[in-house]
């Protein structure tokens, strides 16, 4: 079948997620496939059971063959991201997120809410004292970066870095945000796996803290305690997947917001209704569009013959829209109930970060919708380029 459209082509996401096209493509060809330039292409799975079946076989559709990005990795790059627990399958993967689940778990994080409130606080002080401001770095990308700067235990002055860092890496399509400053070196390491790396050593050699970086260096991973070099690939992996994924929901949930003033003057009127609302933009904005799998033997999705060794994308942005699942399923509905989106994936790879991000984005939009009666748009929203990263790049604002 002729190929309807490019999906891979990082362009097109620039003006906003490709809904209708995806929307044509679930009805004609929910199993896609799609060429790339330059290296083999891959299939696109575009329907919410798909999905699921998916990521439900782990060891069928692994993510330690290739990785979880469509472009191929490098033989040097693709070693060292096996230590990051995205791209293990079990049962290793099983061994390394045990002794991290504790540390995450609803409870525990739970009990971070005072201090995130905090933290929000400062920072929407700071942008009150400017007013208008770039509401994507200079208010939402900031409660990421300190609320896991302090959880893994990075030192203050380091979080400015590591948050341009992290950026560089999920926008690594986008000629403006990714720079010459993010380099590879010949061991497949990038310049945060070398910041990591120098972090592990200096820790050794100090007291254990109550923090993450303490918890994973004392860890026992099946096999024993992590070295340094994979210390290094966890600390990269922990920090970008809880930073631009945070980012975009709260400020893709803020221009979701001010495009729909009569919820958002329903949400202000009745706080309760925050988590909902925080729900419903995760299946709308999904910070990812896709993570990536590689077959390790022939097997059929949807009547679609797929070859071992092929690659599969597990497209959230197409799935949370999709109509068996969802009515209505364009439409942002702060109601909406259930809602079953797979924007934090599902399965042996479900986000490990969950309860924090949604910590993070109950608290923050009750702190600024608490702080600024008036929140204005001053200039258009900017989209990164990017067929992974569904995320804005600008959003002017006026903080009132
Ligand atoms: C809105 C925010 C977030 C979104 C949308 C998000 C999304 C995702 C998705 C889709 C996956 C599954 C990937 C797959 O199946 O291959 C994942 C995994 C993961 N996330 Fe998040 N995430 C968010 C926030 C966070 C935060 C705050 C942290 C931690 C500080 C975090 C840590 C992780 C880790 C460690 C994994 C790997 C889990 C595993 O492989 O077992 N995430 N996330």
């Amino acid at each position: 079948m002729p190929a309807l459209v490019d999906i891979y082509d990082p362009d097109l996401y620039v003006d906003g997620p490709i809904h209708e096209i995806f929307a044509e493509l679930r009805r004609t060809q929910p199993v896609y496939w799609q060429d790339m330039p330059g290296e083999p292409g891959y299939w696109a799975v575009l329907k919410h059971a798909d999905l699921s079946h998916v990521a439900r076989h782990p060891l069928l559709f692994s993510a330690e063959t290739q990785g979880v990005v469509l472009e191929d990795p490098e033989p040097a790059q693709l070693a060292n991201s096996r230590n990051m627990l995205l791209m293990m399958d079990p049962p290793r993967h099983t061994a390394y997120r045990k002794p991290l689940a504790d540390s995450f778990k609803a409870r525990v994080i739970a009990s971070m809410e005072g201090r995130i409130r905090e933290i929000t606080r400062t920072i929407l002080g700071d942008a009150r004292q400017k007013g208008d401001v770039d509401f994507v770095h200079d208010v939402a990308g900031l409660l990421p970066s300190q609320v896991v700067g302090e959880l893994v235990g990075i030192p203050e002055e380091d979080w400015p870095q590591i948050r341009r860092w992290a950026e560089q890496s999920t926008s690594q399509q986008d000629p403006e945000i990714a720079t010459d400053s993010y380099v590879r070196t010949d061991t497949g390491m990038n310049v945060m796996a070398m910041y990591a790396y120098a972090f592990a050593q200096q820790r050794r050699t100090e007291e254990p803290r109550d923090d993450l970086a303490s918890l994973i260096l004392a860890g026992n991973f099946g096999d024993g305690p992590m070295s340094d070099m994979e210390f290094a690939s966890f600390f990269v992996q922990l920090v970008v997947a809880g930073n631009d994924t945070t980012r975009n929901l709260l400020s893709s949930g803020l221009l979701a917001l001010l495009t729909h003033p009569d919820q958002l003057a329903e949400v202000r009127a009745d706080r309760s209704l925050i988590p909902g609302t925080v729900e419903e933009v995760l299946r709308w904005v999904n910070p990812l569009h896709y993570f990536r799998r590689t077959t390790t033997e022939d097997t059929v999705l949807n009547g679609v013959e797929i070859a071992k060794g092929d690659k599969v994308a597990m497209w959230y942005t197409s799935a949370n829209r999709d109509e068996d699942v969802f009515a209505d399923s364009q439409a942002f509905d702060i109601h909406r109930s259930p809602n079953p989106h797979l924007s934090f994936g599902i399965a042996q790879h479900f986000c490990l970060g969950v309860h924090l991000a949604r910590l993070e984005g109950r608290v923050f939009f009750e702190e600024l919708l608490s702080m600024f009666p008036a929140i204005e748009q001053t200039g258009p929203a900017r989209r990164i380029r990017s067929n992974l990263n569904n995320g804005l790049k600008e959003l002017p604002v006026r903080l009132a």
